[in-house]
């Protein structure tokens, strides 16, 4: 019996379909009690996700299942050697647990972690980190010595309830404010002329975002890992949508992103905002989200949700996102703990 909980790793590229169909019954198990309110990700779709190559970050995998049918799922991430962020990243682990819920509390979680650190192991990686947004998670992560480093709050907005007139008023503002500044609105992959001033300025902003405790290395953006996220959103059928304001002397200033998929057709991801810290202060944040939101609108007649995550502790995105209406539907809480730690709940040396 304890045997067959063992943990197997999967590679997504050679699973055979007894394989994705146990995967895809636990993975919309998870879904549906993760995320009830969202639309679930087309089977086929999953697959291509989960077997496309990336060159810059790997995947790890392990399914717990016995006779045919799949108690629990790890999978867990790692920069590669060719990712730039690997020099500042190396030690930590991300990972993620789902047992299914009539086979908890039988250290089917435990064994899973124990994989994960493993894995851990063979790559010198000496930091595990958990999100956990239920009270199992907490509890299970607790009970692993993980410590809570970040905080984010994902937050909704109903497109139904937006004061357009706000929005317009914003974008009005922030012409008037900023009448140098040229705010562009790119539909689909951006163009690749743009990528490096757009990776070296992502870059920047990316790493001004509040983090709290986390234990985090740089997070670094080049045109060569845009093309490689491009080309594997295409093969998944999302579609990009970028706001970017432009100065007079060619740098970027402020930028929004939002992502959309015909299979969630209702709910629209927006990803990152960011204004230059020398560019704060002239609404610039407001005009370029407005600019989205109204966009979004005339595009998307049929959304009725943008969903972002933010820091708890950031106050200023937080403070916009109020005032146009998003309103926080749940935490997520993200904790970490050191890999020696887990020894002594594993013993998984
Ligand atoms: C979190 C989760 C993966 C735990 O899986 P599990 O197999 O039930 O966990 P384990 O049996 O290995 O638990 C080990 C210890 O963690 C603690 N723990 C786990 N779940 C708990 C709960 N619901 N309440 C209190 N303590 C809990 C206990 O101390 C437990 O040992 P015990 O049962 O001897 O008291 C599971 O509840 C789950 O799939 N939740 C939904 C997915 C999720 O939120 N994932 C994010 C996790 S990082």
């Amino acid at each position: 019996m304890v045997g067959e909980l063992t943990p197997v790793p999967v590679d997504p590229a050679r699973a055979d379909r007894d394989f994705w169909s146990r995967y895809h019954v636990l993975r919309r198990m998870r879904l549906s009690e993760m995320f009830p309110d969202d639309p679930v990700e087309p089977d086929d779709v999953t697959e291509t996700r989960m077997k496309q190559d990336n060159p810059f970050d790997r995947n790890y995998y392990f399914e717990v299942s016995r006779d045919g049918v799949m108690l629990g799922w790890l999978s867990g991430e790692h920069p590669t050697p060719r990712n730039a962020e690997y020099e500042t990243n190396k030690h930590l682990f991300w990972g993620d647990v789902y047992v299914r819920p009539e086979d908890r509390r039988k250290r089917i979680g435990a064994r899973l972690v124990g994989a994960a650190a493993r894995a851990m192991d063979e790559l010198g990686a000496t930091v595990l980190g958990l999100t956990a947004t239920h009270d199992a998670a907490h509890a299970f992560v607790s009970w692993l010595g993980a410590t809570a480093k970040l905080r984010e709050v994902e937050s909704r907005l109903k497109l139904a309830e937006v004061d357009w007139e706000m929005m317009r008023r914003w974008v009005e503002d922030g012409h008037k404010r900023s009448p140098e500044t040229r705010l562009e609105i790119y539909d689909g992959a951006l163009p690749e002329s743009l990528w490096e001033k757009f990776a070296e300025q992502r870059t920047i902003l990316l790493n001004t975002m509040p983090f709290e405790d986390l234990d985090i290395g740089q997070i670094i953006v080049t045109p060569e890992r845009m093309r490689d996220y491009l080309e594997r959103a295409a093969a998944t059928g999302e579609v990009l949508h970028n706001v970017i304001t432009w100065e007079p002397d060619g740098s970027i200033s402020g930028m929004t992103d939002i992502t959309w998929a015909a299979y969630r057709r209702t709910l629209i991801e927006q990803q990152f905002t960011g204004v230059r810290p020398d560019a704060r202060g002239r609404g610039l944040g407001k005009w370029i989200k407005a600019a989205m939101v109204l966009h979004v609108r005339d595009l998307y007649p049929d959304a009725e949700w943008i969903v972002t995550g933010n820091a708890g502790t950031n106050a200023p995105m937080l403070k916009i996102n109020r005032t146009m209406g998003f309103k926080p539907y749940r935490t997520h809480v993200d904790y970490q703990v050191a890999r020696d730690l887990l020894e002594a709940r594993l013993g998984a040396r």
